[in-house]
């Protein structure tokens, strides 16, 4: 559902929200690769896409018309999303595998994120909401379900990944390389890779007087300079607000999407406005809503709304995405972040460990669920290959 109150997109906004989806197979946005041929609004805000395949029969299609819907069909005005669909012309399909070519030999393939990985930034209006611990917690529970999953610590100033994961120490970097190679934890069948600033600078408390620009170095240096290498799922635990870091990270990564968690306090309209906005601003889908610091249980059963009530879901109505859970306060989530030992680790079972493999659950089942690559990735580059014939 969209905000009634907002202006339609325009063409260009569409074909802007057009470069999140990424066609996996070929590594690069489909505006980048000449798919997406032309976008149009009409006056009911009904958008409607052409997307030329590489071949009709193409396995991706499915995955590429959900991309394009959800992430048009998300933004504010948009009524309707039409997908037509046709089939690249020969040269088009010579130009396309070119520009793919050209981008997989641009990028190292051991410091890339891989194309096949769901971005996930994590964000909210204001500190203090619990972003870092969310984080943590849908990390290593994502991780429990046997995902490889990568945590970027992108709050480069006010960093507190490290100490709620228990991870220290510096970083190696690989020899005669300037790479970084992040920091695993394995969690059961599952997998941690866990970059930080935390990991680059001597003391936890030295003050890191980072400001605009060199923020925005640091965070380009994490996604440019880490040896990532296979990953599900990246979650990027970002600063609070709307600032040089959430604009840099949206340009690095326009395929991301957005998680917002907000409190349980109905004045909530100021964080709806703002998420909005940064959502506009950034072209990123906000994939849904996080309620944390909800209701809080005391030892005789009784519950407490202690920051109110409802503020995930005026907020997940506001702006048009699920509420994916509410995550309650208990002692043990603070504990844990203190002790390094998040409470989604083992076999903890309060309910905010509950809460939040609740919400790992719908991730991984509706909100954002992993990129299938099985059987059709070479298949499709050899028919393509194949049609082009030989050069
Ligand atoms: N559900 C919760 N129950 C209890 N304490 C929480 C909960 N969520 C967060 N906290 C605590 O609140 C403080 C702020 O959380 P944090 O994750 O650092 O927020 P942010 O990253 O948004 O600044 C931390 O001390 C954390 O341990
Ligand atoms: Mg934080």
């Amino acid at each position: 559902m969209a905000v009634s109150t907002t202006a339609r997109p325009t063409s260009d906004d569409v074909m802007a929200l057009l470069r999140g989806v990424i066609d996996p197979e070929l590594g690069s946005d489909i505006v980048d690769l000449g798919m997406a041929k032309s976008a149009s609004v009409d006056d009911e805000g009904v958008v409607t896409v052409t997307v030329a395949l590489t071949t009709a029969g193409c396995p991706l299609r499915a995955q590429i018309q959900k991309d394009v819907r959800s992430r048009v069909g998300s933004a504010p005005g948009v009524t309707k999303v039409d997908i037509r669909w046709t089939e690249m012309t020969q040269d088009e399909k010579a130009s396309a595998m070119a520009k793919a070519r050209r981008n997989a030999a641009e990028r190292a393939p051991e410091t890339e994120i891989p194309a096949t990985t769901r971005v996930v930034t994590i964000a909210s209006g204001k500190g203090g909401v619990g972003k870092s611990s969310v984080t943590v917690n849908l990390a290593v529970a994502l991780a429990a379900q046997g995902f490889t999953v990568g945590v970027m610590d992108a709050d480069i100033g006010g960093f507190s990944v490290p100490r709620m994961l228990g991870l220290g120490g510096r970083l190696a970097g690989m020899e005669g390389e300037k790479k970084i190679v992040p920091h695993e934890k394995q969690v059961g069948q599952g997998l941690l890779k866990v970059v930080s600033m935390r990991f680059l600078v001597d003391e936890e408390d030295s003050a890191v007087m980072w400001r605009g620009f060199m923020l925005n170095r640091a965070v380009q240096h994490f996604v440019e300079d880490v040896r990532w290498g296979a990953m599900d799922y990246l979650l990027i635990d970002m600063p609070p607000g709307t600032g040089d870091v959430q604009m840099g990270l949206a340009r690095m990564l326009p395929r991301a999407e957005m998680l917002i968690v907000t409190t349980p306090a109905v004045g909530a309209q100021k964080v709806a406005a703002r998420a909005a906005d940064m959502a506009r601003k950034t072209y990123l889908r906000i994939a849904g809503v996080i309620e944390n610091m909800s209701s809080f249980t005391c030892e005789h059963g009784g519950d407490y709304a202690l920051f109110g009530s409802g503020g995930g879901a005026a907020l997940a109505h506001d702006i048009g995405s699920p509420l994916l859970g509410q995550i309650p306060i208990e002692p043990a989530v603070s504990a844990g972040g203190d002790t390094g030992i998040p409470v989604t680790l083992g076999d903890g079972n309060g309910p905010a460990a509950e809460a939040f493999r609740t919400i790992a659950r719908r991730i991984v089942e509706e909100a954002i669920p992993p990129v299938d690559m099985a059987g059709c990735s070479a298949r499709l580059l050899d028919n393509v290959e194949a049609a082009l014939g030989p050069k």
